[in-house]
């Protein structure tokens, strides 16, 4: 079955969250992201929610970058903001990858012409490349415009968009699984739901400027989607 939206814990001591579902997903995850990301070593995180992937993912991909790699992790909510930084530092003193990881900030896509800061020294952008995992059916459709918008505005030429989430294909769920998911999260607010990979998400990143460049499989009726700026 498709992820269903974190259900979070946090101590009062420890700001950092917990989203069970990142500890299945996060392996297959970072098995892909060397190809989404090709040499890029500017990655902004989108919807970054507790922080799991970025801690999980960055250290990896530094390592094995040898050196400049940084992971921008953001969220919506400013409240998931100290649990990702939590998160971030154990991750980078566990692995030995300083700064790795730049402080999280706030960034509400839906917004018209959000931008990054970039809040490491010698850092000045430009992005590489994107990433947002489970955010586009777990949020109002303005979301889903407004981050291929900033990603057609912000990524390079042949920079990357790399979506992780359930996905309709040609109209259709690929799972009952999916279908109830879809469901519930429609009961929950109409304006979420799983969206149509070729119906309204392709064409939403034609509009933007990127084309659809790689589909990936991923366990639980999941896709990985990797976009390409023109
Ligand atoms: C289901 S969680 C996914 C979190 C994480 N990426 C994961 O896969 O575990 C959805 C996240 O999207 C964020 N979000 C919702 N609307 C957003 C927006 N307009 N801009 C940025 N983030 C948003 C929420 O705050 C939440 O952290």
């Amino acid at each position: 079955m498709a992820q269903t939206p974190p259900k979070s814990t946090e101590s009062d001591a420890d700001p950092r969250r917990h989203a069970p579902a990142t500890l299945r997903n996060r392996d297959a995850i970072l098995a892909i992201l060397p190809q989404a990301f090709g040499s890029a070593l500017q990655i902004l995180e989108i919807a970054s929610g507790t922080g799991e992937h970025a801690a999980h993912c960055a250290p990896a991909l530094a390592k094995a970058a040898k050196g400049g790699f940084i992971w921008y992790p953001s969220d919506w909510d400013a409240e998931n903001l100290p649990g990702i930084d939590a998160h971030a530092k154990a991750a980078m003193a566990d692995s030995g990858q300083p700064g790795c990881i730049a402080p999280a900030q706030r960034i509400d896509v839906s917004q018209a012409d959000w931008t990054p800061q970039w809040t490491q020294p010698g850092q000045a952008g430009p992005i590489e490349a994107i990433f947002c995992a489970n955010m586009i059916h777990i949020a109002p459709w303005a979301a889903a415009e407004g981050l291929f918008s900033g990603a057609g505005r912000l990524l390079p030429r042949n920079g990357t968009l790399t979506l992780y989430g359930p996905y309709r294909r040609n109209g259709q769920h690929t799972a009952p699984s999916n279908a109830g998911f879809d469901a519930s999260l429609q009961s929950r607010d109409p304006s979420w739901g799983v969206r149509d990979l070729e119906g309204e998400v392709a064409p939403l990143a034609q509009c933007n400027g990127l084309s659809l460049h790689r589909i990936e499989t991923m366990p639980a009726n999941n896709l990985i989607v990797i976009f390409r700026k023109d």
